[in-house]
Parts: structure tokens; C-alpha cells; sequence
């Protein structure tokens, strides 16, 4: 009788060590490929996954543009809405599984891409973001600042008239008694350094690929290309991929024999702005500018 106890004993201490160590390697699996769990699965190869890359901006820098782009590619699976996960706290107390629930369905091996340009300026999404994975890729598509608060402006503008709302012209915003104004929340958009330093006191600067928002529209391919390389992707984008419509105005899509262009409220004449105006705001944006190159190692060719 006692051999039998203490055998029951070694017996059970054993499956427990077992247990101990299957749980402890389960978990730290689950921290270093959380992007690729899957949750809800409709059959055995499909299901929903966190994003494994996010483009988290420049608001107006050309992020739908990308996103397309980027779905051209047959291992790349997006989110076709934007999320507002991270930046809003209604949608960010919802939890995880929300999030994945906004997610596309993607095969072992694809990568699902989301984007939500409100995420660069927001001080709260870094540290969320790199909470739930921060392994996770970051994409981010910049634009000429001065060129970027008028599109901002412009965007602004047409959902105030849609919804039969008094507006007032650039003008008035952007200056105070002749000088910038530095108030003004579309100007303090286009401070990508001060944004782009929460980012980088998180996540390391190889991490972040920057795209050349102006780049993208003069010629997308090799914008293209080098976001394949950023994602670990094999290249499968091609140039003919990608045709210049002269009624758009930019390049449209070509795939599988389908066409697409980006609806009507990308790429729409700008609100008038003085050629004065104008040139205040690139003053005041140079050293905003420096600084940001300095911090990316990058430098482009703004006002
Ligand atoms: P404008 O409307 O100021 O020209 P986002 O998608 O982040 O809102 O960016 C919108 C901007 O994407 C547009 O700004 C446009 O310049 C740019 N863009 C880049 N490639 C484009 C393309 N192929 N078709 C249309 N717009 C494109």
C-alpha cells in the first residue's frame, strides 16, 4: 500500500513538471509570434490575425495609396477600413479580439496590414501598440509637410460643406495676425519629428520604413519594391502592375485584369492658399524639416 501511494506521488509530480514546462513554452511562443495566432478560424487554413505590419500614417502622406499597393501583392491581406483600434479609447477597451475581428481572413504565411493614419500624431498609440506586439512592423508614408496641412485643410474642408458646416478659408486658421499659428492642429501635424520621437523612444528606428509619399506618385514601383523588402516579402509587384491614367491624374492598379483607381477624394484640387501664406509656412516648417531628417537618416525634397 505505501509503494503504491509513493508511486502515485512521483507519479503526479512528474506530470506536473510536464505540464510546468509545456505552458512555459507555449507562453513564450505566444509572445514572440503573437501576429500570427489564430483566434477565429473558419476552416483549417484561414482565420483572423493581428497585423504583422501597420501603416500609422502621415494623415493625407498617401496612406491609401500604399495600402492598395501593398494588396497587390498575393501575400499581403489588408484591413480595408480603418481600424481607429490604438487611437480611440472606445475602440481600445473593446480588446484584442475585437481588433482581430477587424482583421481580414489571411493564409499561414500572409501578412495582414492595416492602416489608420491617426496613430502617428496620437501620444497614446506607441506604447499600446508596442504592449500588444512590438515586433510588429511599422510603415509610415510622409508627404511635404506645408503640401500635407493643405491637403489636411482641404479634406477638412469638404467634410464641412457635406455635412452643411460653417468653415473658415486656410487663411484665417493657419495665420494670427500675419504670423503662423502655431495652434493650428493641421500645422501641428505636420511636425513629424515631434510625433516621430514617441515612436522612436519604443521602437527601434530599423523597425520603421518611411516611404516618399512624393515618390509613391511620381512612380510607384520602386516605392513598391523597397516596402517588399522592408515586409520580408518576395517581390511578386511588378511595373505593369501599376499604369498612368491621364484623366486621374495618378497612377491606377492593375491586377488580375481588374483596374482600380482611388475614389474621387484622393488626389482633388487644393483649397487657394497665398503664394505669401505659403511661404511663411515653409519658413516656419525648415527646421521642424532638419530635425526630422536628421532623426531618419533620410532627407527629401520639401519647401
Ligand atoms: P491629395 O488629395 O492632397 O492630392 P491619404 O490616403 O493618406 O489620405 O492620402 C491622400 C493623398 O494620396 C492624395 O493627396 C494624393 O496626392 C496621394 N496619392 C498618392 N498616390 C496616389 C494615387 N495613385 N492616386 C490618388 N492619390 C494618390
Amino acid at each position: 500500500m505505501f509503494w503504491t501511494l509513493l508511486l502515485a506521488l512521483i507519479l503526479l509530480l512528474v506530470l506536473q513538471a510536464q505540464l510546468y514546462v509545456c505552458l512555459r513554452e507555449l507562453r513564450s511562443s505566444t509572445t514572440s509570434v503573437i501576429s500570427v495566432i489564430p483566434n477565429e478560424t473558419t476552416n483549417s487554413s484561414t482565420s483572423r490575425r493581428i497585423p504583422g505590419a501597420i501603416i500609422i500614417g502621415v494623415r493625407k502622406g498617401g496612406t491609401r495609396a500604399l495600402l492598395e499597393m501593398l494588396n497587390l501583392h498575393p501575400d499581403v491581406e489588408v484591413a480595408k477600413a480603418e481600424v481607429h483600434y490604438f487611437n480611440l479609447d472606445e475602440n481600445f477597451h473593446k480588446g484584442l479580439d475585437w481588433y482581430r475581428a477587424q482583421m481580414p481572413l489571411t493564409l499561414a504565411g500572409q501578412v495582414t496590414v492595416e492602416k489608420t493614419p491617426g496613430y502617428f500624431t496620437a501620444p497614446m498609440v506607441p506604447p499600446r501598440m508596442w504592449s500588444v506586439n512590438p515586433a510588429v512592423k511599422l510603415l509610415l508614408i510622409v508627404r511635404d509637410p506645408a503640401e500635407r496641412l493643405v491637403s489636411d485643410y482641404t479634406q477638412v474642408l469638404h467634410n464641412r460643406i457635406q455635412q452643411n458646416k460653417p468653415y473658415k478659408p486656410l487663411e484665417e486658421l493657419l495665420l494670427r495676425r500675419g504670423h503662423i499659428n502655431p495652434n493650428y492642429k493641421a500645422l501641428q501635424r505636420s511636425l513629424y519629428h515631434q510625433h516621430l520621437a514617441r515612436w522612436l523612444a519604443l521602437f527601434p528606428r530599423k523597425q520603421i520604413h518611411i516611404v516618399d509619399g512624393e515618390a509613391l506618385i511620381r512612380d510607384p514601383f520602386p516605392e513598391l519594391q523597397k516596402a517588399e523588402k522592408f515586409l520580408e516579402l518576395p517581390p511578386r509587384i511588378m511595373p505593369d502592375n501599376f499604369y498612368f491614367n491621364t484623366t486621374k491624374g495618378f497612377y491606377c492598379l492593375l491586377s488580375a485584369g481588374h483596374d482600380k483607381c482611388l475614389d474621387e477624394s484622393k488626389g482633388r484640387p487644393h483649397a487657394p492658399l497665398s503664394n505669401e501664406a505659403f511661404q511663411k509656412l515653409c519658413r516656419f516648417l525648415r527646421l521642424p524639416n532638419q530635425i526630422f531628417f536628421r532623426m531618419t537618416g533620410q532627407t527629401f525634397d520639401w519647401c
